[in-house]
């Protein structure tokens, strides 16, 4: 079997192992053949989140995904690549703090139902693998967007009955935040842990909708709709 794995340059390695996990692949190629190959894990379980990279375009944890012939190997996308299949991770993460995706203020009566729990139990299982961010589309064009996990925790946060100062986060993820989205369900279909950053981020567009905000892209349209449905401007 033979893989590509994006270096420097492209370089081809064979290997034979059968149905075998890419990271058990890399591990065999580090060990027998070049000792320079460097990518990040950690669990070997699905459950760190630091062996997430591209395989054909698509992002996969390292050590769940079972190896093809002819798999293309790449680092993920809107990060720095540090070397090989590592990346630097640090501006990714730094948008969780510019969310404030944390419990603000514990509100005076936290009575949690089992209800309440529900509505936030999937966000919870976040690995930050970094995969959504990786294929997102916006980072072509906005450097800045706070992206999909980091919307997904504030989410999670927002929708906590425990948390007293909502609004606050709502205010906090106005500009580079839920606006910027495009909701073209990418981070969706590469989640390891099934969220949908997409979907929290309509629901925290309809909490900023109830917030008295709205889509700037509509402001500056300067026209409206009449009833009827046609432009009126
Ligand atoms: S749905 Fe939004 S956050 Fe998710 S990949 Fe598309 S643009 Fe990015
Ligand atoms: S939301 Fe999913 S894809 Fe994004 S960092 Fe968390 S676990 Fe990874
Ligand atoms: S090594 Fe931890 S998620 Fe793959």
């Amino acid at each position: 079997m033979k893989i590509k794995i994006q270096r420097e340059s492209l370089v081809e390695y064979e290997v034979n192992l059968k149905d075998a996990t890419l990271l058990a692949v890399l591990g065999e190629i580090k060990t027998t053949q070049d000792s320079s190959l460097t990518y990040a894990s950690g669990c070997r379980s699905s459950v760190c989140g630091s062996c997430s990279m591209r395989v054909n375009g698509r992002e996969v944890l390292a050590c769940s995904y079972k190896v093809q012939d002819g798999d293309l190997l790449e680092p993920l996308k809107n990060v720095p690549v540090i070397r090989d299949l590592v990346v630097d991770m640090d501006k990714a993460y730094s948008f969780n703090q510019l969310s404030k995706a944390w419990i603000n203020s514990l509100s005076p009566t936290p009575q949690v139902s089992q209800e309440n729990e529900k509505i936030n139990e999937v966000q919870s299982d976040c690995i930050l693998c970094g995969s959504c961010y990786s294929a997102c589309p916006v980072y072509a064009v906005n450097p800045e967007f706070k992206g999909p996990f980091a919307l997904t925790r504030v989410w999670k946060y927002v929708s906590d009955v425990r948390e007293g100062e909502s609004k606050e986060k709502i205010d906090t993820i106005q500009t580079n935040g839920v606006w910027d989205c495009t909701l073209c369900n990418e981070c969706t279909l590469v989640c390891p842990q099934d969220i949908s950053s997409k979907s929290d981020i309509e629901k925290l567009r309809a909490r900023s909708a109830m917030a008295g905000y709205s889509d700037p892209s509509f402001a500056s349209f300067g026209g409206g709709f009449g009833f009827d449905g046609s432009p009126s401007f």
